[in-house]
């Protein structure tokens, strides 16, 4: 079957009925899609197929064959991130990383749509996307930053306001 996967034209192997997460972290090497709780239930597999928000561990590979798929990899380099993903740097949106793929993910696909910074119109974005980490604060402050499309310095970010942990480690030093 064929995909394309971050621009990139695609042969794959896998059987038909392999999950899309299966064929993107074990046949491509590409793994920023997480393998969470593989049951639809977490959003941390979640990546873009054909422009919209799919948990690829409930996507059947033959339901997507010649589809266009974008993960994070697709989004920015470390060099040239995308707005979002600047977002989430900035706001601190991001802890232990593991539920951020798929956020980040849907979070663009509500972006791209022109989302508004509204907390309620996010939420509902990213309903079922679950973090163990941050609380959700960061996040919609980070999703709504995007949405708004502030101007947002990265390389400074770490004598920001919304740096937490500096506030901290400097308070105790
Ligand atoms: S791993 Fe796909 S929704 Fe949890
Ligand atoms: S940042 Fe750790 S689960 Fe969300």
């Amino acid at each position: 079957m064929e995909l394309t996967v971050n621009s990139v034209s695609c042969t794959v192997q896998s059987p038909p009925l392999t999950s899309l997460l299966n064929v993107l972290r074990e046949e491509l090497d590409i793994t920023s899609p997480k393998a969470g709780c593989e049951s639809g239930g977490c959003g941390a597999c979640t990546v873009l197929v054909d422009g919209q928000p799919r948990r690829s561990c409930l996507t059947a590979l033959c339901t997507v064959d010649g589809a266009a798929v974008v993960t994070v990899e697709g989004l920015g380099t470390p060099e040239d991130l995308s707005r979002v993903q600047q977002a989430f740097i900035h706001h601190y949106a991001a802890q232990c990383g593991f539920c951020s793929d798929g956020m980040v993910v849907a979070a663009t696909a509500y972006v791209n749509a022109g989302g508004s910074d509204d907390t309620d119109a996010i939420r509902e974005a990213l309903a079922g996307h679950f973090c163990r980490c941050t609380g959700y604060v960061k996040i919609l402050e980070a999703v709504a930053a995007a949405a708004r499309g502030d101007e947002l310095d990265i390389d400074s970010t770490a004598s920001s306001a919304n740096n937490t942990y500096v506030t901290i480690a400097g308070a105790e030093s």
